[in-house]
């Protein structure tokens, strides 16, 4: 090999190895998203109420359920009033769902948990991950909701089935939906195909912001195999808001590059 030639090796792989390393400390660099839900008709009872919202752990595969412990005691801390999951709790080589979710049991929400379910989730085992929602006091949202009430006020929120391996249904998930309704689906490809008028607050996961992106620019496309409408962060839309949220692990690759985990809370507000 030439002189220029190994330069240009020892370059590219000094490069690659400062790419993994950033990569592999982003991955672990959590970050608080905060966005206030203003203007939705959000009942008075629930003026200043707190929503957590996570998605995508992928807890076993690269996300250990010890560190699941740590991101249960950052949840607790930021003292939210209802949690809400995503989906992909688990991944499809994970063999630690009785341990993720014996964690998740430990989060605090005085209004309750709901979540949906991902498509690693129905991978790993769909009874075995319903079960462990159960368990640990997550409500499973499949094509189906919950009201919570405070006094006279009432809010619902409602999940659809997954895209992949199972039969979305939005307007069965909305029957009876209270006029301020919290619309979950794991892939939010399933935005597109319904809407609600009653659904103010959209909220998925599934994309990871593209996990490994071109400095952030989205092209999650690529492994998804879909032009998104909604890929990541906020939309503000005519009458609702919709949050596409980074997620917390990574798949395939332990690593997440400008495109940050993310624990997303949602202030609700007049
Ligand atoms: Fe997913």
């Amino acid at each position: 090999m030439n002189k220029s030639k190994k330069i240009l090796w020892l370059l590219f792989a000094a490069g690659m190895a400062v790419f993994v390393g950033y990569a592999t400390f982003e991955a672990g660099w959590t970050e608080i998203a905060k966005t206030t839900v203003r203007g939705r008709n959000v009942p008075p009872e629930f003026i200043g109420k707190k929503i957590a919202f996570v998605a995508d752990i992928h807890c076993g595969e690269g996300f250990s359920p010890a560190r699941l412990d740590g991101l249960v005691k950052q949840i607790n801390l930021l003292a939210p009033d209802i949690v809400l999951f995503g989906g992909d709790y688990v991944s499809r080589n994970g063999k630690n769902t009785e341990k993720c979710f014996s964690s998740l049991k430990n989060i605090n929400a005085p209004l309750g948990k709901f979540g949906v379910l991902g498509n690693h989730d129905i991978e790993a085992g769909k009874n075995e991950v319903l079960a462990a929602m159960a368990g640990a006091g997550i409500a499973p949202l499949v094509n189906e909701n919950r009201h919570i009430n405070i006094g006279g006020g009432k809010i619902t929120v409602a999940g659809t089935d997954e895209t992949w391996y199972g039969v979305p249904d939005g307007a069965k998930a909305m029957e009876e939906a209270a006029d301020f309704t919290i619309y979950m689906t794991h892939d939010p490809a399933y935005f597109e195909k319904y809407q609600n008028d009653k659904a103010k607050l959209l909220l998925a996961g599934h994309t990871h912001g593209g996990q490994i992106t071109l400095f952030g620019l989205p092209f999650s496309w690529l492994i998804h195999r879909h032009k998104y409408r909604y890929e990541k962060g906020v939309y503000e839309e005519p009458g609702q808001t919709v949050i596409v949220t980074n997620g917390i692990g990574a798949t395939i690759l332990p690593l997440r590059f400008f495109a940050r985990p993310q624990i997303n809370l949602i202030l609700l507000e007049k």
